[in-house]
């Protein structure tokens, strides 16, 4: 099976939506599922319906809020609303969360990776253009196992002041994951894929991660296999990061890595991401909610907007994502209207404005070069 495809959303939606859901909808739409987040989340969720408006993205968001509910076992959870939108629409876009640490509900993005076996974090960093880093020809792709390993949520108190915590490591979920490695690599014309482990240490665990690697490596041989020391590629990657193409690794790893990757090419707030599962995909910023600027006006929205660009090349709609991508960089080029976190003095709307005008100015020069 086409693991791009997962998510693809019916093409008539009208016939395939519950009648509720299809009075407003215009023949060829497709319903998305919207996450706006706390913090920064509703703002930077704005600006990117305000440029998909803008670029005419024939799509139309179901907007749902996650905020935690009892659920009928007195724990706290998803709301059955967002379930059931993600299993309907079977993509969404996803502003940040916030979590509370050591108390409270659970991490509600591990409950949203769980409930939809989104077991596939896909981080694409590459170099942008006019924002200057350490480095400029980052293009990288962290590919996280999502659902197990260190995140499991196995942890328990052996006696007083001794505490456990598992970390699962599945045949079947280590080979699924390798899996959509190889295959987005031949998909997008990449030619290296690396394991990242600690096998000589975690020798059961990350052994069988990186055994499954190795199989699914020898039906690609295409595709050049690598397996790589997860301090190892740390170092290497901070040395000379042209050196690495595609990186698939447990979840811990990818956890770190991907910020590290992120890092690279100039923070937290350019870097998009997907989570690619059995029952669908949902697209986010892999920035936190940012308190200490929500509600000011001053969030750069580029990581949501990016991911966003994702989400249309997932659903297949590769020329409006094409249109969005390339405003959003020249915008970032001129830096004449950037954000803070970017050295720049422009305000969040103000920078998706920038975008807009750029998106009605290809428009409407392709429109008088036709006629
Ligand atoms: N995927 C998620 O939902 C996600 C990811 C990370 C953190 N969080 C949550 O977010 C909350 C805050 O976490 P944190 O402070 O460690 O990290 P953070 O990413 O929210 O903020 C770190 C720094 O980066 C800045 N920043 C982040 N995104 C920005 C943007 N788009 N534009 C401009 N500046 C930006 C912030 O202002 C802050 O100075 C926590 O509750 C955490 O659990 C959620």
């Amino acid at each position: 099976m086409y693991l791009f495809q997962l998510g693809k959303a019916p093409r008539n939606v009208r016939t395939s939506l519950p009648r509720r859901y299809c009075s407003d909808i215009p023949e060829g739409t497709r319903m998305v599922t919207l996450i706006p987040g706390d913090g920064i989340g509703p703002e930077i969720s704005a600006a990117v319906q305000k440029i998909f408006k803008a670029a005419n993205v024939p799509i139309m968001w179901e907007s749902v809020d996650v905020t935690p509910v009892k659920l009928p076992d007195g724990t706290f959870g998803i709301p059955p609303s967002v379930i059931e939108s993600v299993n309907k629409n079977k993509v969404g876009l996803k502003g940040p969360l916030m979590t509370p640490v050591g108390k409270g509900h659970r991490s509600l993005n591990l409950a949203l990776r769980k409930e939809f076996s989104l077991y596939a974090n896909v981080r694409p960093c590459r170099s942008i253009e006019g924002y200057q880093t350490l480095y400029d020809d980052v293009d990288v792709v962290t590919i996280r196992e999502n659902t197990e390993g260190e995140y499991s949520g196995i942890e328990h108190e052996v006696v007083e002041g001794v505490v456990q915590s598992i970390k699962l490591i599945t045949e079947g979920a280590s080979r699924r994951v390798a899996e959509f490695a190889f295959k987005y690599a031949q998909e997008n014309n990449r030619t290296m894929v690396g394991a990242v482990h600690k096998a000589n240490i975690m020798r059961m665990s990350d052994g069988l991660f990186l055994q499954c690697c190795r199989e699914v490596a020898s039906r690609y041989p295409n595709i050049k296999f690598q397996e790589h020391y997860l301090d190892t590629v740390c170092l290497r990657m901070v040395q000379d990061p042209s050196q690495f193409d595609i990186l698939v690794m447990p979840n811990l790893y990818g956890d770190i890595l991907s910020d590290l990757c992120a890092g690279l090419i100039g923070g937290l707030g350019l870097t998009p991401s997907g989570n690619i599962g059995e029952k669908g995909a949902l697209f986010e910023s892999v920035h936190g909610t940012a308190p200490d600027i929500a509600g000011q006006d001053k969030a750069n929205p580029t990581a949501l907007l990016l991911s966003g660009v994702m989400m249309l090349r997932h659903m297949n709609l590769h020329e409006h994502a094409n249109i969005i991508e390339k405003a959003c960089f020249e915008t970032i080029r001129e830096r004449k209207c950037i954000t803070g976190d970017l050295g720049g003095s422009a305000k969040c709307s103000e920078y998706t404005n920038e975008i807009c005008q750029k998106i009605e100015a290809n428009f409407s020069n392709k429109g008088s070069s036709r006629s």
